[in-house]
């Protein structure tokens, strides 16, 4: 009796507790924000919480009282529904808790791909059976916005790696044709540069061909016509007259002829250097144009290469047919320095000058101008020296500066020295 009592006491105490405690355990599963189920000892799913019933068991009616095998077989793929229960079983048999890591599957029931992240705890149910407790959370979302930012950054990555192979290919093009451009451009100077070369050869070989062919057949015509004017005083001297002037007329042509000769290549040059060559075209010029010009070159110049002093005559030449055919200018100076390492030349008028549009043309180089300072320009170029054009409305001064060679530079000290 006492016993039974006391049994029945120890019996009704327990039931209230267990009430309480199944109460406060329900309402933990449903205040839980996450889903949360119960599988019993007989592996039915016991006890569920609302918002696991409408999530991840939407599919899966009734649900309490349900056997989880059946249950994990509506929602998952075979396979994937038997990893599932083995897990279960092992916690429920061994007590050991159970992460699941990134868990991921193709849901059986509605084909869209679902992740969870899930864990087991056996935990004693108030009947005092052992059972698994499994919570979960619905990672589906994150998971997804996860695999869109690696896939955005993986695009990302591609598109900047796209992006620098292009930029490094675009590169390798503009290189190429940068060099390209540049080598048509040191082509096409030594071109002109072969071509005045030649020009200058010409010139030199038509001075030689008018010097020597014309001048000789000119001197000779001079000889007959001398004996034959002496023939002519003796027995036709009504026409000597004429026949002087058919005389003045040969010494005429065979002056011009030398001055063509000579304005082709001036022999002085090759013979005896530039300051003489100068002297002799400034005067030639003076006469035949009638501009008065001043040169101011020391008559002990020295001497420099023989193309040097080509470039040097040509400049000056050109500066001076310029002046004749374009300034109207009545005077022009020139004025050559030679320096320990350089030689400047300038050549100045006082005429009309030039328009800034020509001026600027002329500097920039390009087309639409004359061939002359382009070829001073060219000429200049193989010595390394450098052009200037100053022009307004008092005039126009070219201003040339040459680099002397090194090795030249100390032999020219010698002329120099005073003379012994
Ligand atoms: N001393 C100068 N005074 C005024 N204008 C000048 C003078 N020198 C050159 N110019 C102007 O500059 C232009 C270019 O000169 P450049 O010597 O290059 O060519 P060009 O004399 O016209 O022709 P080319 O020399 O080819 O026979 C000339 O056409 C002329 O208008
Ligand atoms: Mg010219």
């Amino acid at each position: 009796m006492g016993s039974s009592l006391r049994k029945s006491t120890e019996h009704a105490l327990p039931e209230s507790q267990l009430r309480r405690g199944q109460k406060t355990f329900s309402d933990l599963l449903e205040r839980a924000p996450f889903g949360i189920y119960v599988v019993d000892s007989n592996f039915r799913i016991a006890q569920m919480n609302v918002r696991s019933q409408n999530g991840a068991f939407r599919n899966v009616r009734p649900i309490i009282g349900r056997d989880f095998s059946e249950a994990m077989g509506i929602l998952w793929s075979e396979p994937v529904a038997q990893e599932i229960i083995a897990v279960f079983r092992q916690t429920l048999e061994t007590g050991e808790p159970y992460y699941s890591r990134g868990f991921t599957s193709t849901r059986h029931d509605v084909a869209v791909t679902e992740s969870y992240e899930w864990e087991l705890h056996r935990i004693t149910l108030p009947d005092g059976q052992k059972g698994v407790i499994c919570y979960y959370f619905d990672s589906t979302r994150l998971r997804q916005a996860e695999e869109a930012t690696r896939q955005s950054e993986a695009r990302y990555r591609e598109l900047a790696e796209n992006l620098d192979r292009e930029v490094q290919a675009r590169t390798m093009e503009l290189q190429l044709r940068n060099e390209q451009v540049l080598r048509a451009a040191e082509d096409l100077r030594e071109l002109s540069g072969r071509v005045l070369r030649v020009q200058d050869e010409e010139r030199r070989r038509i001075a030689r061909e008018l010097h020597d062919s014309a001048g000789q057949i000119l001197t000779a015509l001079g000889l007959e016509l001398g004996s034959l004017a002496e023939d002519i005083h003796k027995i036709a001297p009504q026409l000597e007259v004429r026949m002087a002037a058919a005389e003045e007329l040969v010494q005429q042509l065979h002056r011009e002829i030398r001055t063509t000769s000579y304005l082709l290549h001036p022999p002085l040059l090759d013979e005896a250097g530039l300051s003489s060559a100068l002297s002799w075209y400034t005067e030639g010029l003076s006469q035949r144009s009638g501009i008065q010009i001043h040169l101011d070159i020391p008559e002990d110049f020295g001497r420099l290469p023989r193309d040097m002093e080509l470039v040097m005559f040509r400049l000056v030449q050109e500066s001076m047919t310029n002046i004749h055919r374009h300034s109207e200018s009545v005077t022009a100076e020139i004025r050559i320095v030679r320096e320990s390492d350089t030689v400047t030349i300038e050549v100045q008028d006082h005429g009309k000058g030039m328009s800034q549009e020509e001026l600027r043309k002329i500097r920039e180089g390009g087309s639409g101008i004359g061939v002359g300072i382009r070829g001073m320009r060219e000429r200049l170029r193989q010595f390394r020296g450098d052009l200037k054009i100053e022009s307004d409305e008092s005039g126009t001064q070219v201003l040339v500066r040459i680099p002397v060679p090194q090795n030249l530079v100390a032999g020219f000290a010698q002329p120099l020295r005073p003379a012994i």
